[in-house]
């Protein structure tokens, strides 16, 4: 069955290329969800991104609290191209035609392979995005929001697991150094985590080098001999094999989609590793940008919100520890009675769905 209130694939008229945007819900609100520019074998495979991640930005909100819905924006290219300067241009364009023809239904943001300039880009045809740069009306690059929020989590996860909400000392792996991954890695070692990390781009080997941390090979890092490993690139890491070879005590990150089969949630849990919902530890990103734009608070207030982030986890952990449930049932309850509460489009009934945990794997 569809859960989606509306997918639109079109082909791109400038670009050739297959644009699709998948509204899951609006029922707590107009649907946000970031425009992934990826490589895929199939554009098929850029369609099942775009519903999973869809549902995950829903369950995002609802458990943020904040009154906006779930959607997502793919564009699958060939497995081995890049467009240049002004096919990107067009491949904007297109994505931003489709945009508005949902009259507001859904808006964009950044994503994997995108940034504030492609925003700034799409903004030229419709109003309905996030995070052009700020001398453009915007609230600019998410990233660092995103990472704060991140750390939020990790802060809440140390508190359960260690007595304090400080990592100094913790050691820690970060698993991807892109612009969150590697925004987050400097707020740990700022903090004194004692940090492993790596990336599929050997370059960023300088970041690492930088915060004096130990390079491992990606293949290894989910299973590092550390206290805590963030997974902070894309997502579909855990899965039965993985989570069978983990060393540390928790799994907690800003990566979207990390469980690549749904039950990896619950053997993470029967093996007693704190697992915190990627679109709770995700938020930070959104919550900054709709806190901004839509609700215009300051940056302050904004700030304020990302760092709720940990009493959110707080909860969770509390929540699950007491009913005897992993925090992602916890989380996908939270969410579930949250859509509940709402009504969909027209006032129809928002419809009861499985636990969050068991779709957007
Ligand atoms: N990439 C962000 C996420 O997955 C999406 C986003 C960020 C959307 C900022 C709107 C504004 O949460």
């Amino acid at each position: 069955m569809l859960e989606h209130e509306q997918v639109v694939i079109r082909t791109g008229r400038r670009s050739r290329l297959p644009v699709i945007v998948a509204v899951h819900s609006t029922a707590l609100g107009p649907a946000a969800g970031g425009l992934r520019l990826w490589h895929y074998r199939d554009w098929r495979d850029g369609l099942d991104d775009a519903l999973r991640l869809s549902s995950a930005m829903t369950s995002k909100f609802a458990v943020a609290g904040l009154p906006s819905g779930g959607g997502k924006t793919v564009v699958a290219l060939p497995q081995g191209t890049k467009p240049d300067a002004a096919r990107h241009r067009d491949v904007l364009h297109d994505v931003a035609d489709v945009i508005a023809s949902l009259g507001g239904a859904y808006a964009t943001g950044p994503d994997v392979g995108t940034g504030p300039d492609d925003m700034a880009v799409i903004g030229e045809i419709t109003p309905h995005v996030f995070c052009r740069p700020a001398h453009q009306g915007g609230s600019g690059d998410s990233s660092p929001h995103t990472a704060q929020g991140a750390f939020a989590a990790l802060r809440a996860v140390s508190r359960r697991l260690y007595g304090t909400p400080s990592l100094a000392g913790r050691t820690v792996a970060v698993a991807g150094l892109g612009r969150v991954g590697a925004a987050l890695a400097r707020l740990l070692a700022a903090e004194g985590a004692a940090l492993t990390v790596t990336d599929i781009d050997p370059d960023k080997r300088t970041i690492g080098e930088e915060l004096g941390a130990v390079w491992a090979a990606p293949e290894k890092i989910l299973g590092a001999d550390v206290d805590i490993v963030v997974p902070a690139a894309l997502g579909s890491v855990l899965d039965r094999q993985t989570v069978a070879d983990l060393r540390c005590r928790a799994v907690v990150g800003p990566a979207n989609n990390q469980l690549a089969t749904p039950e990896a949630a619950e053997l993470l849990h029967e093996r007693g590793i704190v697992w915190v919902p990627d679109y709770v530890a995700s938020a930070g990103g959104v919550i900054h940008a709709v806190s901004v734009e839509l609700h215009r608070l300051t940056a302050d207030e904004a700030r304020a919100r990302v760092d709720a982030i940990e009493r959110t986890v707080d909860d969770l952990l509390d929540t699950a520890r007491s009913r005897g449930q992993s925090p992602a049932q916890a989380a996908g309850e939270l969410a579930r009675r949250r859509l509940g509460a709402a009504s969909g489009p027209a006032g129809r009934p928002v419809a009861q769905r499985p636990p969050a945990q068991e779709q957007h794997a």
